[in-house]
């Protein structure tokens, strides 16, 4: 007999883990609720072109590419911003501004499977569309702080940059987006001599290369000083001076707001190609890859044929926040409702205990039917095992009275409960 393993990178979730991406989904969406965005489903399907044109070599190089029958190329989507970006191009174009959505899927990207790296993985992302104004930036990283929270994590941190001071600098020395682009990718990287080098080949000036080797150290969470130093860094750069004040205006709503755990790194690129203002991650001491990462991309959407529209958004890695919170011993806890067992006691009242369970259901009760055909205190050993604090006993006698055996697993104690009447005298015990 021919048995089948798992492809590589895949994971099946058995019910613990399922339970808990789920409460974490929820989570998310209790959070789109409160920040007012709305859920779109997009199709896991795309166009290659759509996903390729702005994810960056990094992710593209990753696709689950390939031609459907019709000879299509397409893939499967490794992230949520492109579906979006099409929709606000197209279908969604003339929505009333500012746009609030929220996605929660799976996404697919071969990499390397390792701690906290999946082919098959799963996002909450949210996108805030039509606004270029800090508050928007702000909003979309306070709703992750809330998200954070919400779910439990504890000592998370905020690490933030803005792609708009290092392609400032890039700009004026003339380096093509193609050339800006691989420098970022290798700075995204940490590859900060090998980024240099090609800044440097792509004939940037020395002072431009001395400033950036500066600017890559620049770091540290006492933002205020950070800013400056960028300030004074980037002063001869309009652009990437502009971009220092913008980061400055949405950390100082921000930290009127909430009091978060921030540190600002002035060479800090990511590698989606898309982003155009502030960029950012969320990590715990815990692990060494993020668990959200988003940032501004202004020009998505006009690239994809929509109107000038600017936009921010953030993707939350659902995967690596349920790890956070295993490393942190913190798991979620499901509050979910015990179900209570019925059991037959012959194979002739079958038929009564399967009408009995309905009974129970149509009132909200969850119900395990006994289906294994096995006798009463097998059946209850059972229970016992899975910790059901209710069992429901159907036995000839008490059904010739109207009635059922209502046990107590925890106390062991039973007694004699009309059928009508049993519904409510289980909501009352449970609770
Ligand atoms: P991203 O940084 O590529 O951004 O992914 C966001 C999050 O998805 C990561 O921080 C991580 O938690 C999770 N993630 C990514 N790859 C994997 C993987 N192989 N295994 C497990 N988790 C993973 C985006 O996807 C952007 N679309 C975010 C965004 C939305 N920017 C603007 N709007």
């Amino acid at each position: 007999m021919k048995t089948f393993k798992m492809v590589r990178g895949m994971r099946d979730f058995l019910p613990e883990e399922a339970e808990m991406l789920r409460l974490i989904e929820d989570k998310a969406r209790r959070i789109a609720q409160l920040y007012g965005y709305k859920e779109i489903i997009t199709p896991v399907v795309e166009s290659y072109g759509l996903l390729a044109a702005k994810t960056g070599e990094e992710v593209r190089a990753r696709m689950y590419a390939f031609k459907d029958l019709g000879g299509r190329k397409v893939a499967l989507r490794p992230e949520f911003t492109a579906s979006v970006a099409r929709l606000v191009a197209t279908t969604m174009r003339n929505e009333p501004k500012p746009l609030r959505l929220l996605c929660i899927g799976s996404l697919y990207r071969y990499d390397e499977p390792q701690k906290g790296r999946f082919r098959e993985f799963w996002q909450s992302n949210f996108e805030l569309i039509g606004s270029e104004k800090p508050e928007a930036d702000a909003e979309i990283i306070l709703l992750t702080n809330s998200l954070m929270k919400s779910v439990g994590l504890k000592n998370y941190a905020f690490k933030i940059g803005h792609i708009g001071v290092l392609r400032g600098i890039l700009s004026r020395e003339g380096l093509a987006e193609d050339a800006q682009n691989r420098a970022l990718q290798l700075m995204d990287k940490k590859q900060y001599e090998d980024a240099l080098s090609l800044v440097k080949d792509a004939g940037a000036s020395e002072k431009c290369l001395t400033l950036l080797q500066k600017m890559v150290k620049v770091r540290g969470s006492n933002i205020f000083n950070v800013l400056n130093e960028m300030k004074k860094l980037v002063e001869k750069y309009k652009e990437a001076y502009e971009a220092v004040n913008n980061l400055a205006e949405i950390l100082e709503l921000i930290s009127e707001v909430q009091k978060l755990d921030i540190t600002l790194d002035a060479g800090f690129a990511r590698g989606l190609e898309y982003y155009t203002g502030i960029i950012f991650e969320v990590y715990v001491p815990e692990l060494d890859i993020a668990l959200a990462g988003g940032g501004r991309y202004d020009r998505l959407v006009e690239l994809f044929g929509g109107e000038p529209t600017p936009a921010v958004g953030v993707a939350h890695g659902i995967d690596r926040i349920m790890l956070a919170l295993q490393e942190q011993k913190a798991p979620l806890k499901f509050q979910g409702e015990k179900t209570v067992m019925v059991i037959p006691v012959s194979e002739a009242l079958n038929q009564e205990a399967l009408r009995i369970s309905e009974i129970l259901r149509a009132e909200g009760i969850p119900v395990e039917v006994e289906v294994m055909g096995r006798k009463v205190a097998k059946a209850l050993e059972d229970a016992n095992r899975r910790g059901t604090p209710y069992v429901v006993i159907v036995g000839e006698r008490e059904l010739s009275e109207g009635a059922v055996t209502l046990r107590n697993m925890e106390k062991k104690e039973q007694r004699t409960v009309k059928i009508e009447e049993l519904a409510k005298a289980i909501r009352t015990e449970l609770h």
